[in-house]
């Protein structure tokens, strides 16, 4: 029996022993454990160059898509530039632009008002000038009315201050106003024989015989805006009788509206009607002068600006009519003595004083709409328009 049990015993032991010798696989299940690292490591490489390609695709993605709306092609080309205000200004202005847009020579001529009407008229046909810049508009509604100028519309006319004054009422404007100017006479202050006149009565009396200067309406638009003036204060009948007694008075015509200025500064004559803000900028240039205002009222100017129908150069003159009506621009005119009052919203006038003055409530339409009519009369039976020097 003992030695049964040993046999027993001795058997169990031998199979445990060989259960122990047949069981080396533990040892895989260690391995795992040592080859997980491996995978974690492998994100922490790629991670580096992943980034690579989404970082570089937005980056470069927006080069086509941005390019071609926000840099436009550069302007080139010869604008061709009718210009009335003040030469001085008109120079400046032709400088200032050309300097904005490198590429683009301006040839501009300077005409008066009525000049300019002429021309634009007479190159119906085959229009030279691409834009009309400055004069006022009484004779923009004439060039209206005849077809010259090209409707245009502009984001900028939601900034000009006073729309209904100031802007053509059509749709699509053919023109647009730049500046504001209110008449008023010039005396020579070296001479001590005459006082300074303070009402239109006083430009009609005996002692002012061959004493004034001032523009032929035919070929000026200052003139013409005291015409008008006139007309509207006394009406039609009274204001052409006083328009023959003024008639009488005069000693010069000149051509351009600003041109008494000078002719009175020197002497020669001693009282100018002109714009006031040109008797402003020949004082401040020393002539000796002084500025009065009619205790009537007295009329004023809104410049204007419009593309002349038919432009060959189009583009160009929508480049300088957008820039004619940006603040900056406006105020520019001081920089060469162009001293209006301005149209847009923000822009700082250089001399507001000389718009806070008795203004009459000038007719735009009624003196554009008659400006052939009444210069023809004035021509006819006043003065004649060669008169003009
Ligand atoms: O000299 C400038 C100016 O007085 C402008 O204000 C005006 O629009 C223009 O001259 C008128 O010129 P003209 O009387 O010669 O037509």
């Amino acid at each position: 029996m003992r030695s049964k049990l040993l046999v027993v015993l001795a058997l169990t032991a031998l199979a445990v022993f060989a259960i122990a010798c047949a069981a080396p696989t533990p040892v895989p299940t260690a391995a795992p454990p040592t080859a997980a690292p491996a995978p974690t490591l492998v994100p922490a490489t790629k991670p580096t160059d992943a980034p690579k390609p989404t970082v570089a695709a937005p980056t470069a993605a927006p080069a086509p898509t941005v390019a071609p709306t926000a840099v436009p092609a550069p302007l080139k080309g010869e604008l061709s530039l009718l210009c009335t205000p003040q030469p001085e200004w008109c120079e400046g202005m032709k400088k200032e632009f050309e300097t904005k847009y490198p590429g683009v020579t301006v040839n501009y001529v300077r005409l008066s008002s009525g000049e300019s009407l002429t021309r634009l008229r007479n190159e119906k046909a085959n229009p030279q000038f691409d834009i009309w810049w400055g004069g006022p508009i009484d004779s923009f509604i004439a060039a209206k009315k005849e077809g010259l100028l090209e409707p245009y519309k502009s984001a900028a006319h939601a900034n000009i201050i006073d729309p209904k004054l100031m802007l053509d009422t059509d749709a699509t404007p053919q023109w647009t106003g730049i500046y504001v100017g209110s008449l008023g006479f010039a005396t020579n202050t070296k001479q001590t024989a005459l006082k300074a006149p303070e009402s239109l009565e006083d430009l009609i009396k005996p002692e002012y015989k061959g004493q004034i200067v001032i523009a032929h309406p035919a070929s000026s638009g200052t003139s013409y805006t005291f015409v008008c003036t006139i007309l509207q204060i006394k009406g039609e009948k009274d204001g052409w009788e006083y328009l023959k007694k003024f008639a009488q008075n005069v000693l010069t015509w000149t051509k351009s509206g600003q041109a008494p200025v000078n002719n009175v500064g020197k002497g020669e004559g001693v009282v100018g009607v002109v714009f006031s803000h040109d008797i402003v900028a020949g004082i401040e240039q020393g002539l000796p002068m002084k500025l009065t205002f009619p205790s009537e009222g007295t009329g004023y100017e809104i410049g204007g600006m419009g593309i002349v129908k038919g432009a060959k150069n189009l583009a160009l003159a929508k480049a300088w009519y957008e820039w004619a009506l940006e603040a900056k621009t406006q105020e520019l005119g001081k920089k060469y003595n162009a001293y209006q009052g301005l149209t847009i919203k923000g822009a700082q006038p250089p001399k507001p004083e000389l718009l806070q003055v008795k203004l009459i409530n000038y007719n735009f339409d009624y003196c554009g709409d008659n400006k052939k009519t009444f210069v023809d009369k004035f021509s006819n039976e006043l003065a004649a328009a060669s008169l003009a020097k």
